[in-house]
């Protein structure tokens, strides 16, 4: 796969992680992104990523259980290779495909994001990946089509979170299929140039930046163009606390808690909650909902 670098770094930057955990070259990834995710410069220097300690030792990933440790103590048994995603639906060449064929001759970009749980932490992650519009354009987008659905891989021998139906698996998400092709809309395959951990959803997983995290799908094995608004996981499970566009959104409160301040991890126990940002601080997706009461499209 090519690199195509949205800063100021060189391909020979990538390698060691000791060179991402470089204070100064992480700026100087920031400031470069700032066409591309953020408004400008001043919110720029917010985005001192975590560590990856920090990104792979508190996650969601209900699979392998509730907890925030759960994921790491259990995901080793996710089982990541072979893997191939089933692309269906409204698309031109349907299939199951091979991960690495799906993805061979696109570009893995990196991409330092704000991440904003819906339950008010929040992290800065440097993601590897491909922008979801690339892959579409491969598969080839019919022109009916009007939305995106994701699924998760189900291992219910190897996922005490299934054995147990903490959710109704598998885990399920979607886009619009606007939202699908705004750039900044990535399938992340890294963090900090290695492959992405399997607590936070290896080999493939969903990054939508200026939405809720329980969005950003993990361990994918599905993809469909559809023209009906899919179904989605924690919207099923409880539909007046989780609407189908879950944008962050500081001016809309979750019904038992507030959204407008968050919680960084890593910031330590006595750090002050930040300020929650609309849109997570991507205000460059405001003309997708244009019309919109997003009071009430929650
Ligand atoms: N994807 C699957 N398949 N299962 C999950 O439980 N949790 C979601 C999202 N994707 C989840 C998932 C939630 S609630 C969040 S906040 C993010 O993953 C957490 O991502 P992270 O663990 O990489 O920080």
């Amino acid at each position: 796969m090519a690199y195509r670098w949205t800063n100021t770094l060189t391909q020979a930057d990538i390698t060691p992680k000791a060179a991402y955990l470089n204070r100064r070259q992480i700026l100087a990834g920031t400031v470069g992104l700032g066409a591309i995710g953020l408004a400008g410069g001043a919110q720029a220097q917010e985005l001192e990523p975590n560590t990856l300690e920090e990104i792979t030792s508190y996650n969601n990933f209900y699979e392998f259980g509730t907890g925030k440790e759960d994921p790491a103590r259990n995901a080793h048994q996710l089982v990541t290779s072979p893997w191939s995603i089933k692309v269906a639906g409204m698309v031109d060449n349907p299939g199951d495909y091979a991960l690495a064929d799906l993805l061979d001759g696109l570009t893995v970009e990196d991409r330092i994001y704000r991440f904003r749980c819906v339950e008010a932490w929040s992290m800065v992650i440097p993601w590897n990946g491909i922008e979801l519009a690339d892959i579409l354009n491969k598969v080839g987008v019919q022109s009916g089509a009007k939305y995106v659905a994701f699924e998760t891989v189900v291992q219910p021998d190897n996922m005490i979170g299934v054995q147990r139906r903490v959710l109704d698996f598998p885990y399920v998400e979607g886009l619009r299929l606007d939202e699908a092709m705004h750039p900044l809309t990535i399938m992340a395959t890294g963090i900090y140039g290695e492959p992405i951990s399997n607590q936070n959803g290896a080999p493939i997983r969903l990054v939508v930046p200026w939405k809720y995290g329980f969005k950003s799908i993990k361990s994918i094995v599905g993809i469909t163009l559809t023209d009906e608004e899919p179904p989605t996981s924690w919207n099923k499970a409880n539909a007046r606390e989780y609407g189908f566009y879950s944008n962050v959104n500081p001016n809309v409160d979750h019904p038992r808690w507030s959204q407008a301040s968050e919680r960084k991890i890593g910031g330590g126990l006595f750090a002050s909650r930040q300020e929650t940002l609309m849109f997570n601080g991507y205000p460059e997706v405001a003309s997708l909902y244009e019309g919109q009461d997003l009071s009430v499209d929650i």
